[in-house]
């Protein structure tokens, strides 16, 4: 097992990222459960143990607290923001309930003697990104201050002999100018020998599935995309011809992607058959707007299709391309959790397939799959498409999906991006795409009035599509976009750009 840092989840938006910035620092770390005791955190090879914020307040009514376990274990424990307030409360110090909110970048002066602050300058202003309400009013006996600013007199501590630090501000935010250098220090203070290397996980990884699946038959569904298509060459890898492989085509694919897919599957000799579902997927879509509801139809009929051609045929394993953000979603114990997208395309399958779920991707973060992808092999074409959702383009087509709104979409669609992918822009966006709105509008098409749809065209910069920023995309080829489509596709004489940031909006319109 790899050396690690393991992050007790108290349920902040940030813990993720934490596990992601350690991992870019070359380190292994797991989000685990805060609730994890510590003998099994000590089992779990950890070398250090960050506690992460939370959207409680230490006082509150069933507030997360770990294992007191994990001071005894000799090794380094650094306490972020509640993580922070949660030390102080339990070595006898005073956390202030409040109200009012410190969210933002501060000026933070800190001392070098800390070794959390180590090679940064003494005395010199840094600036950090705090994100707290509460904050510490006494710290416990045996603590010392090693930063302050002007609204937070603590905003980083630690124990005077004990390797136990804490950060009012999160360092994980790259608001925090210096966040990866103190996260690299506290690396340091763990005695981590250990590189995170790609390569040897993937070795293991591949023994894993060998020894997992045994002399079993594996199926999986292939999309084309990033993950699923990096799950599939790995277990092809462990377990060889005992894989199977199916595309369904849904009919709500985009412009020549389903040729292009077999094409490609085809020459890294990936066992897969190919299926039309589309008449199946529309007809049980026809009549249906609510976004939730085709979500759910998709879904659904994807299971459907999948059973009817997988069962039967002494499957025992099916593949999926679950990533470790899924995981941890799904196993996180704290705080409400609201669904404001079902994601999860091939949800639950019916139980009486008794398939056993094998998951190779599940410890990894996106950036690493496209990584384990270049290594494998896989052609950049595949490792550097868009994201893609599950519901295809059905939840771009607002309102109705039919032949005439798929006609038009699909158009549109290919004229963005192929014009986008010509400009340098491209390499720079994480999605760029068309929406067809259900709306029709008054324009003029040499002397006839016409009254026909929209367009709209959404471009986005990301790193982990949590959050999003809409692209500058250049004036000229925005207007490129518009003449193409207004001039291209019939049934469209408007082109709107969207100007929304995630949040408050989502990336996809639906
Ligand atoms: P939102 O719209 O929630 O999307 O900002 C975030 C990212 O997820 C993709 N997405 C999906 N992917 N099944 C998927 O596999 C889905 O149902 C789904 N919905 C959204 C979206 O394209 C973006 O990259």
């Amino acid at each position: 097992m790899f050396e690690s840092i393991v992050i007790l989840d108290f349920g902040s938006q940030y813990t993720q990222l934490i596990s992601r910035r350690i991992r870019e620092l070359g380190v292994y770390s797991q989000i685990i459960p805060f609730s994890t005791p510590a003998e099994k955190i000590k089992e779990l090879n950890a070398k250090g143990i960050i506690l992460s914020g939370s959207p409680y307040s230490v006082y509150q009514k069933g507030a997360p607290k770990p294992d007191k376990g994990i001071f005894q274990l000799g090794i380094p424990v650094l306490g972020i923001c509640y993580g922070m307030q949660y030390i102080t409360n339990a070595m006898g110090g005073v956390v202030q309930r409040s109200k009012q909110r410190e969210y933002g970048r501060a000026e933070v002066e800190i001392s070098c003697q800390s070794p959390l602050f180590k090679g940064m300058c003494e005395g010199a202003r840094h600036t950090v990104w705090m994100s707290h309400s509460d904050r510490i009013e006494k710290i416990p006996a045996d603590f010392e201050i090693t930063a302050s600013s002007a609204n937070s007199p603590v905003a980083a501590f630690q124990h005077a002999t004990e390797p136990v630090f804490g950060l009012q501000f999160h360092p994980e935010v790259s608001h925090t100018v210096d966040g990866m250098h103190i996260l690299g220090n506290f690396i340091d203070s763990c005695g981590i020998t250990q590189k995170w290397n790609l390569g040897e996980f993937i070795d293991s990884a591949v023994r894993d599935i060998r020894e997992t699946v045994g002399g079993d038959r594996v199926i999986g569904a292939i999309s084309g995309g990033v993950d699923s298509t990096v799950a599939s060459v790995m277990t092809q890898r462990a377990v060889g011809d005992r894989l199977k492989l199916l595309f369904i085509n849904n009919g709500l694919l985009r412009e020549h992607e389903s040729e292009e897919v077999m094409a490609a599957f085809k020459a890294m000799k990936l066992d897969v058959r190919y299926i039309d579902a589309s008449r199946i997927f529309l007809q049980r879509l026809s009549g249906v707007t609510d976004p939730e509801k085709k979500r759910k139809i998709i879904g659904k009929t994807f299971i459907d299709v999948f059973e009817k051609h997988a069962s039967g045929k002494a499957f025992k394993w099916l593949l999926q391309g679950t990533l470790y953000p899924d995981v941890i979603e799904s196993t996180s114990h704290v705080g409400p959790s609201q669904t404001i997208k079902s994601h999860h395309n091939v949800g639950g399958l019916p139980s009486r397939m008794r398939l056993k779920v094998l998951e190779p991707l599940r410890l990894l973060f996106k950036d690493e799959v496209r990584s384990i992808g270049g290594i494998l092999g896989i052609p950049e074409k595949i490792l550097s498409r868009q994201p893609f959702p599950g519901p295809g383009l059905s939840i771009r087509i607002l309102g109705e999906i039919n032949k005439q709104h798929i006609d038009i979409l699909t158009k549109a669609d290919a004229i963005v991006r192929r014009e986008i992918e010509k400009s340098p822009v491209a390499a720079t966006l994480w999605q760029y795409f068309a929406v067809l709105l259900p709306v029709k509008t008054v324009g003029i098409m040499g002397d006839e009035r016409t009254y026909e749809y929209v367009i709209a065209i959404r471009a986005v910069h990301s790193t982990d599509a949590m959050t999003a920023d809409w692209a500058r995309l250049p004036y000229e080829l925005m207007d490129s976009l518009s003449s193409r489509i207004i001039s291209e596709v019939v049934g469209v004489n408007r082109v709107v750009y969207d100007i929304s940031s995630k949040p408050p909006s989502t990336i996809e319109w639906e």
